[in-house]
Order: structure tokens, then sequence, then C-alpha cells
């Protein structure tokens, strides 16, 4: 019973807060959070031990310039490009995307979505 009253009050403060970003024209935080989760964790030390380096494509940077596309950015992920390895496998197996039971495509977006709201 605790449990389950627990459980209720979490979906009506999810519901709540869901509504008040959709107001605001804003994704969903879980959905960020997942994203950055992703960021940190995939391929073992997260896309960041590469890509925090600046020989490496600085990827928040392309998004916001407009140089890197939903597509393209999923694309390299399913697939791989020189000395970026494919991610997707291993991005599905992570624990948050699991959790949240989400599909390929949405795992990408979450990455995608994280990256564009770091400015
Ligand atoms: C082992 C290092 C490494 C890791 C880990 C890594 N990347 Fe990369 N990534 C690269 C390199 C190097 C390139 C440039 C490849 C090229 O252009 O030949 C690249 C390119 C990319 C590109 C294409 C950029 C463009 O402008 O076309 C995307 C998108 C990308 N990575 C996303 C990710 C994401 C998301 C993750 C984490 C899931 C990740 N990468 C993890 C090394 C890495």
């Amino acid at each position: 019973m605790r449990k389950l009253l627990i459980a209720a009050t979490g979906f009506a403060f999810a519901a709540l807060s869901g509504q008040a970003l959709a107001e605001a024209g804003a994704a969903p935080s879980h959905h960020i959070e997942i994203g950055k989760k992703v960021y940190e964790r995939a391929l073992g030390r997260g896309c960041g031990a590469c890509h925090d380096q600046a020989q490496n494509p600085q990827l928040a940077k392309l998004i916001d310039a407009g140089k890197l596309d939903r597509k393209r950015f999923g694309t390299v992920v399913k697939e791989g490009k020189g000395g970026m390895p494919k991610a997707i496998d291993q991005i599905m197996e992570l624990a948050p995307v699991k959790t949240a039971n989400l599909d390929q495509e949405q795992a990408i977006d979450a990455v995608y979505d994280y990256l564009k709201s770091l400015k």
C-alpha cells in the first residue's frame, strides 16, 4: 500500500511537470536526463571520452551551429564512421534506456536532445 501511494504520487508529479514543460515548449527533462546518462556511459567511458577532446568533432557545437542534423547524427551512431565506433548496440544495453523502454530512434533522440540542450 505504501509503495502504491509513493508510485501514485510520483506519477502525479511526473504528469504535472510534464504538462508544465509541454506548455513551455521544452522537451521533457526526463528525456534529456536519459540522453545525458547515455552520453556519459555509452561505450564504456561515454561519448565524451572522445568528443570532449579538441581533436574530435564537438557535437554540441556542431548541432548548435546547424552543422550536424538529427539524420546524420543517427546514421553515425548506428553505423560508425572512421574512428567513431558503431554505438547503438551498446546504447540499447544501458540501464536508463532499458528502464524507459526506448526504441533505437528514441534513444538517439534522447542523446541528440541532450546535446542540443547544452549551450
Ligand atoms: C573512441 C572514441 C569515440 C567515442 C567513444 C565516440 N566517438 Fe563519435 N566520433 C569519434 C571520431 C574520431 C569521429 C570522427 C569520425 C570521422 O569523421 O571520420 C566521431 C564522429 C561522430 C559523429 C559524426 C560527427 C559529424 O560531424 O559527422 C557523431 C554524430 C558522433 N561521433 C557521435 C557519438 C556519440 C553519440 C557517441 C556516444 C554514444 C560517440 N560519438 C562516441 C570518436 C568517438
